[in-house]
């Protein structure tokens, strides 16, 4: 099965914010990746709202045809009270302090296992699945199997980085934490710096990746090939194996 590109649409509110007016406009763009071939919206709200704002997260479930995937850190109330109103398919809980200017590390599931196991069943008793963010290091993998999450979402930034010095290298971690999710039944997903030049390589060696979530890079690209253009570019990067 092809892995889904979950678009990150942060960015959009980025630039809308930076006007204070509706342009351009994230609803209709949440609207338009779907038509243009995204298998899913990911949306990441923080506490200053410099982003997505609540409102928008709000906005965005009524028009979601495909999955919606909510980010951020459960420590805000804020955010677990925004996630049981709004009920998306999948929360990804994200350990980011509110000034990151991105998320840069993923969880310590064996330090912090009691309290995820306890925010996680806050979650799965609404039925909403979810996803842990974490360091492709096998001992976080295994321990976040203990947390009752459904899935992990393996922080690809590292990944990233060592790509155009080593590709084998890169991705020798990743391996390693996908083998431990598959042998502890967790579903898997990826995300952070994942783009057209080291997204083909990611998915074609890690073949049980269910979803990536990509947003820099992809609204980046959009610029030069045009949003419709280039979620096609990516999902074919996910397809063509
Ligand atoms: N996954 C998580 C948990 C993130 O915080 C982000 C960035 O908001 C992404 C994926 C997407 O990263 P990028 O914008 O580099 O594609």
């Amino acid at each position: 099965m092809a892995t889904k590109l979950s678009v990150n649409i942060n960015k959009i509110a980025t630039i809308r914010n930076s006007r204070g007016g509706n342009n351009p406009n994230v609803l209709q763009v949440a609207i338009d990746c779907q038509r243009f071939g995204a298998e899913g919206i990911t949306v990441h709200p923080r506490p200053d709202e410099r982003h997505i704002r609540y409102a928008d997260v709000r906005e965005i479930k009524s028009i979601i045809t495909t999955e919606f995937n909510i980010e951020g850190n459960p420590m805000e109330d804020k955010f677990v009270d925004l996630v049981l109103e709004v009920k998306p398919h999948q929360v990804t809980l994200v350990p980011d302090y509110p000034t990151q200017l991105t998320s840069n590390h993923g969880w310590d599931t064996i330090v912090q296992a009691k309290y995820l196991q306890d925010i996680i069943s806050v979650f799965k008793k609404d039925r909403i699945r979810v996803s842990l963010f974490v360091d492709p290091i096998e001992k976080m993998v295994s321990a976040a199997a203990a947390t009752g999450t459904d899935r992990v979402e393996l922080y690809t930034e590292d990944y990233a980085r060592l790509f155009h010095q080593n590709k084998s290298m890169a991705i020798r971690n990743y391996l390693l934490a996908a083998q431990i999710a598959k042998e502890k039944n967790l579903g898997l997903n990826a995300g952070h710096d994942l783009d057209l030049n080291n997204l083909k390589f990611f998915a074609n060696n890690i073949p049980s990746l269910l979803e990536v979530s990509i947003g820099h890079a992809l609204i980046s690209d959009a610029l030069y090939f045009g949003l419709e253009n280039t979620i096609q570019l990516y999902r074919r990067q996910l397809i063509a194996r």
